[in-house]
């Protein structure tokens, strides 16, 4: 049985709740919206980027449950898309039990995904995926006490943080201390936990983007993959990305494994970025977003169906094509100053680059490190690709 869709606004709207409205979620938000799709942005702040190309928008703090389910209450969504890990997640756990809403990919996805502690006990102990040695701890003695067993150089993650929030790699026991403090402050809700991992000595580390939709041909939900992304990290920030990565036969044999496993046990229909590290034919399970990935941007220049497309067709359980037509890179434009009513400039400059393309996220404030726009190029290579990126975001100028 496939989706009908109404009209928005209409009594048939087939509506769709995104909680949390980034610039993922924008493009979530245009994908669907081309299918006659009736969205409903919600974040925390006004105007926020995917609130700007909504049908209607909501402010309120998606972590607390009361305000969460008030909000659902009054949508009454057919779906709920999750565009971030900060939600009260056992409302989405209520509320598909009680069958009011679909979550995507599913609620017991948003929910393992949100900890690293769930997915990473998961993937390791449950479905037996190698990964890096890990530990957690919630206090500063099992903390040095893991440290001193995994050895150094090591990552230290609060298990509830993303985009590298409280996260310090340490390289000797004298970090211990200050470490622990950062976590324990930059954490997103301060739980009190912590990972901590081995360093993995990759080649080079990958996002897998894998897409559970339903086959056209057979009715059943079937495995699709992307090329590999390829990525470079500052601070446990995604600052540029390229498609596709060259790596063995074997390696992205494991790659696929891996993620076609993961993705089965997380369950339901959507994009989900699998982060991988590779090393020869050797791949590693990192960790896995139950959505959209921001390295996956590079898709709206190097494939068919970007990434986003990709989402919403598969949710709405609509047939998907993961074929990627260019090679192409994205690289990160950062504010690079902080303050409101910013303006960006020598865009002509920018987009002067051969194939090249823009996009700039209309975030209301920004912050020295805040992501506020993305360049991508196409190009006959990867390496070119990836200069001629850089070349686009450098040239913009951000001003206040
Ligand atoms: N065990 C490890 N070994 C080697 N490198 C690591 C390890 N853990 C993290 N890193 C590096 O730090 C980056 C960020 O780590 P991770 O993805 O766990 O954090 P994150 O805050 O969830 O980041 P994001 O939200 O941007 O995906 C990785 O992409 C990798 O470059
Ligand atoms: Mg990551």
């Amino acid at each position: 049985m496939s989706v009908t869709i109404g009209t928005p606004y209409q009594q048939h709207a087939f509506r769709v709740l995104l909680l949390g409205s980034g610039e993922l979620g924008k493009e979530v938000v245009i994908s669907l919206q081309r299918l006659g799709v009736e969205v409903i942005a919600a974040d925390r702040y006004p105007d926020a980027p995917a609130m700007q190309v909504a049908h209607r928008a909501y402010t309120l703090s998606m972590n607390d449950a009361n305000a969460l389910r008030e909000l659902i209450a009054d949508v009454k969504p057919h779906l709920i898309v999750p565009e971030i890990e900060a939600i009260a997640t056992e409302v989405l756990l209520e509320i598909e039990e009680l069958g009011l809403a679909t979550v995507v990919p599913s609620a017991r996805a948003v929910n393992l995904t949100m900890n690293r502690e769930g997915i990473r006990r998961l993937a390791a102990e449950e479905l037996k995926l190698p990964t890096s040695k890990y530990y957690f701890a919630d206090n500063i003695e099992d903390f040095r006490q893991a440290c001193l067993e995994i050895g150094f150089p090591n990552f230290v993650k609060p298990v509830m943080s993303s985009s590298g929030k409280g996260q310090s790699r340490l390289t000797d026991a004298s970090q211990i201390d200050t470490a622990w403090q950062y976590a324990m402050n930059g954490g997103r809700v301060n739980q009190g936990k912590v990972i901590i991992e081995s360093q993995i000595d990759f080649d080079f580390e990958i996002t897998l983007l894998t897409v559970r939709a339903i086959n056209p041909q057979t009715g059943e939900i079937e495995t699709y993959f992307c090329d590999a992304i390829g990525h470079r990290q500052v601070s446990g920030d995604y600052v540029e990305s390229w498609q596709p990565q060259l790596m063995s036969d074997a390696a992205l044999k494991n790659a696929q494994a891996i993620a076609d496993k993961v993705t089965t046990a997380l369950g339901g229909c959507g994009v989900f970025g699998v982060e991988l590290f590779v090393k020869g034919d050797d791949v590693w399970f990192s960790e896995v977003s139950p959505r959209p990935h921001d390295t996956g941007l590079v898709t709206l220049a190097s494939q068919l169906q970007s990434e986003f497309e990709l989402h919403a067709r598969a949710i709405l359980g609509l047939p998907v094509d993961t074929s990627r037509h260019s090679i192409a890179a994205s690289a990160v434009i950062y504010a690079g100053i902080d303050g409101d009513n910013l303006t960006y400039s020598h865009l002509a400059q920018a987009l002067a680059v051969p194939h090249s393309d823009l996009r700039l996220f209309g975030k209301p404030e920004g912050f020295v490190k805040r992501r506020m726009g993305v360049a991508t190029a196409r190009a006959n290579s990867v390496h070119e690709a990836r200069e001629n990126a850089q070349k686009v975001a450098k040239a913009v100028v951000v001003s206040r």
